[in-house]
């Protein structure tokens, strides 16, 4: 009897202290599986967390677009929501030494994670040596940041799908499978310093290069460099200035050269192709070229719905400041952040842990429940 106490209590014992081995999941962390993370969380700090009034320095590359003032303004409110203080700042207008006195300021001002959207990729190293000296951990947002190994994680969207969406769309639209063509395309994409651009175009050369090939697809310009269909600064005006020498050289318009297809890498640039195709080369919605954008702008879904751009991705910007959120948290908690690749981005310093957000197409068919039901805008806004 005394013996089957003994072990009875013994089974007990065993039992209580396997579960109190379990910790319970912390508040605020994902529960999504890091697929494949088995990374140390070695920049985690201590002492934060949703509850404590920690400060969160959020870097943003500019003003002048609608894309980072949207993303400022999500990341601004759920970190806020989740109990943080915010340092919120924007680059002006793309300006490098900008922000790299803000960032300066953000870690003496005691930002305990940073969270940048670089305007150029390449001229962070020298503050994040300083935040990596100072243990502030550093999230890549939408675009990585290159050789520097103070980046601990990267939160974007799966940019090479959007550069195939973009492709795919122009394929299916012009029946290339089954229409033997030529069709005359162009080719635009965005900022040479924004590493996003390698995966954009190269997304969208890899469906596009085999019908070239073939002579399905023809680039009348002969321009299909990387270097040669870029666009400084993803600016407007100069997305606008090359379309308009295309045409002047191409002779291209509704009774000209014929213009099947546009290929842009997003919308400000779309923006300025519009623009020169309707001023510059007489083009109505009757006869529009297929193009492509990105980012679902309010002025790209206002020239859709005229008939003046043909397709756009949608990159929902309130997922990625949710998921960035969540990293911040998990960080600061001092577990693993949720990613879910950890084989396509490396910065020069190794493969950085990302976590991929989905983009959508978003046509004229689709914008009313892509966009209007789920609240990302009004039907107002696009009037
Ligand atoms: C990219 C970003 C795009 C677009 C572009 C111009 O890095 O992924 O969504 O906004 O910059 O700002």
């Amino acid at each position: 009897m005394k013996k089957l106490l003994i072990l009875m209590l013994a089974i007990v014992m065993v039992v209580g202290l396997a579960s109190c081995g379990k910790e319970a999941p912390a508040a605020g962390s994902s529960s999504t599986a890091a697929a494949g993370s088995s990374e140390d969380n070695s920049a985690a700090v201590t002492g934060g967390g949703s509850g404590d009034t920690v400060k969160v320095g959020v870097s943003m590359p500019t003003k002048s677009l609608q894309r980072w003032n949207q993303d400022g303004d999500n990341m601004k409110k759920e970190l806020e929501a989740a109990g943080y203080e915010v340092d919120l700042q924007y680059a002006g207008d793309n300006e490098v030494p900008l922000q790299v006195t803000q960032i300066e300021d953000m870690i003496s001002g005691g930002c305990k994670v940073l969270v940048i959207a670089a305007v150029d990729g390449s001229q962070l190293g020298s503050p994040l040596a300083q935040a990596k000296e100072a243990g502030i951990p550093v999230i890549a947002y939408d675009r990585l940041i290159m050789n520097s190994d103070a980046v601990s994680y990267y939160a974007t969207f799966d940019n090479t799908k959007v550069g195939e969406m973009q492709a795919q769309y122009i394929v299916d639209a012009l029946g290339l499978e089954t229409n033997k063509g030529p069709f005359n395309i162009e080719l635009f994409t965005g900022d040479p310093a924004d590493n996003n651009v390698n995966f954009f175009f190269g997304g969208a050369m890899s469906v596009l290069q085999p019908y070239i090939d073939d002579g399905v697809l023809v680039v009348p310009s002969g321009q299909t460099e990387q270097a040669q269909a870029s666009t400084e600064g993803w600016n407007t005006e100069k997305s606008q200035a090359r379309m308009e020498n295309l045409i002047s050289a191409q002779k291209y318009g509704p009774s000209g050269t014929k213009l099947d297809a546009v290929l842009s890498s997003n919308d400000s640039v779309a923006q300025g192709i519009t623009n020169a195709l309707v001023t510059s080369a007489g083009y109505t919605a009757e006869n529009f070229p297929i193009l492509t954008g990105q980012d679902c702008d309010v002025a790209s879904m206002k020239n859709m719905l005229k008939g003046l751009q043909t397709v756009s991705i949608f990159k929902d910007t309130r997922t990625l400041a949710s998921q960035v959120v969540t990293m911040v948290d998990a960080i600061l908690k001092g577990t693993e952040p949720s990613i879910n690749d950890t084989a396509t981005y490396d910065n020069g310093t190794g493969i950085i842990p990302s976590f991929l957000c989905d983009p959508v197409v978003c046509t004229i068919d689709n914008y009313k429940a892509l966009l209007i039901d789920s609240g990302y805008y009004t039907e107002d806004q696009l009037q």
